[in-house]
């Protein structure tokens, strides 16, 4: 299985901060946002990595990551991603890299307690299509939230006003190489985006979605309140403890 890492992006809801760097490259605790989601991946035993970065600095990840040594990796890959077209978009630009192997996404600004080990190795073990990962939250609203019958997800809306459910669909998924057939099917939201939601409910309506909840506490780091949260949950408890 091969690791994206979505990195790209205005990061528009942390304006100053990001008006001259990538968001991704901001600090939480003591360490650059991005090494979190690059453990994230390597706990889960995968070290073929992509990054796609853009906006601004984007040249910077290289000269702070390189070749990823500092994680025992022998290589890293990166690609660009032009505009803004959310995140769904961002991902079709890696359909080169993973060459029809099955994928594991994760959003470059989600952090993790743990570790994604077990879901890794059932999404090894389903062999097609999609596994995404579920998290119980106070403000649903905020995320892409699931409507739930027992186990079975039956949609998810993205930022519901009423949600169906208390729990996020967290930003880490597994996908086949179908998800690549998928992006080009899809049209941009009201806010212009090409949405990981739509490209979930696709997997939904084919019956092939299973989910798992993740362990320990996850955090987003895009909003000026998320981003000092990652910071204390990291500096209180440490983040991708095995
Ligand atoms: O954090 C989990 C949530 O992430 C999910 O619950 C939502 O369903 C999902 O849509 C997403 O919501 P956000 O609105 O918070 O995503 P955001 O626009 O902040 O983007 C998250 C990451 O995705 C960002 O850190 C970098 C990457 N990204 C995003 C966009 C819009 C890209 O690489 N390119 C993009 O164009």
């Amino acid at each position: 299985m091969k690791g994206i890492i979505l990195a790209g992006g205005l990061g528009t809801r942390l304006h100053p901060l990001t008006k001259i760097t990538n968001k991704h490259l901001l600090p939480v605790h003591n360490q650059p946002m991005i090494y979190y989601p690059i453990q994230t991946l390597i706990n889960a035993g995968i070290e073929d990595i992509m990054i796609v970065t853009g906006g601004n600095s984007a040249g910077d990840f290289l000269k702070l990551l390189g070749n990823g040594k500092e994680f025992g990796l022998k290589h890293l890959n990166y690609t660009y991603q032009e505009g803004e077209g959310g995140i769904a978009d961002a991902l079709s630009l890696v359909e080169h890299f993973a060459e029809d192997e099955p994928i594991c996404v994760v959003l470059g600004d989600n952090i993790i307690e743990k570790n994604i080990r077990a879901a890794a190795d059932e999404y090894r073990n389903q062999g097609k299509g999609a596994k995404i990962m579920l998290k119980e939250v106070h403000d649903p609203q905020r995320f892409g939230v699931p409507e739930l019958d027992g186990t079975r997800v039956l949609k998810i809306e993205e930022k519901p006003i009423e949600p169906k459910s208390n729990y996020a669909v967290i930003g880490i998924y597994f996908y086949d190489a179908t998800v690549f057939d998928v992006i080009r099917t899809l049209v941009p939201s009201g806010r212009g985006e090409l949405e990981i939601t739509d490209v979930n409910n696709h997997y939904i309506k084919r019956g092939e979605m299973t989910w798992n909840e993740l362990d320990g506490w996850w955090t987003d780091a895009g909003t000026f309140d998320s981003l000092l949260r990652a910071s204390n949950l990291v500096a209180e408890t440490g983040a991708n403890n095995l």
